[in-house]
């Protein structure tokens, strides 16, 4: 890419890899990690797969089950971050969120537009994150009930680019993304 020097065109940076992670299975945006912290104050990261990410509305989302861990972790503290390390681009992306979960139309829209087989992995049955005597002692059930979507509310997006200088910049919502430079 060439050189970037105007904080608007960092920015369009950071979003087109963003939107390829939604696109394209291959991108490094595909798998963000979703960190939040645990009802009893403890980090807590993971792999999710990055379903939508609209930059008009300022909104990232992740499905899971409603039974899993982060839904009680997402309860007791809505905020979390998106965390994306791209090789190739020798991108990091880090977005701050305020998660809820969608209800209503939009739902049964989603769940409406998975393939069977997607759906197996909501409702797994005894729930996520239930011991077990072995390791296959479950079912996928692929139940709507259990069926969530994260609608991640996007508000803030740090970048760190590890080009020569190196590059750093973080734009907030409340400042209309207009952001700053920072010391990486
Ligand atoms: C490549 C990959 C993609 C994953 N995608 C998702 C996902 O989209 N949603 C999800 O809930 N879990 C996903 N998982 C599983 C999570 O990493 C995690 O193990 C699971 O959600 C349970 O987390 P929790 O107990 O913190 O809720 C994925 C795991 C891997 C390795």
């Amino acid at each position: 890419m060439r050189a970037v020097t105007e904080l608007s065109d960092f920015l369009d940076f950071g979003w087109r890899h963003l939107e390829r992670g939604e696109a394209e299975p291959d991108a490094a945006a595909r798998y963000p990690v979703l960190a939040t912290v645990s009802p009893d104050g403890a980090p807590e990261a993971r792999t999710v797969v990055l379903r939508r990410a609209e930059r008009d509305l300022g909104v990232a989302e992740i499905y899971t089950d409603i039974a899993s861990h982060k839904i009680a972790s997402l309860r007791a503290e809505p905020r979390a971050q998106l965390h994306v390390w791209d090789a190739d681009s020798q991108l990091q992306l880090r977005l701050s969120t305020r998660v809820t979960l969608l209800d209503g139309a939009g739902l049964e829209e989603r769940w409406s537009q998975l393939g069977g087989e997607s759906r197996l992995s909501y409702g797994a049955v005894p729930d996520p994150g239930v011991t077990i005597p072995k390791a296959d002692a479950y079912d996928k059930r692929g139940l709507f009930a259990h069926f969530a979507v994260l609608q991640c509310r996007i508000l803030s997006i740090e970048l760190v680019h590890l080009v020569t200088p190196h590059k750093r910049a973080v734009f907030c919502e409340t400042d209309g993304w207009r952001g700053e430079w920072w010391v990486p």
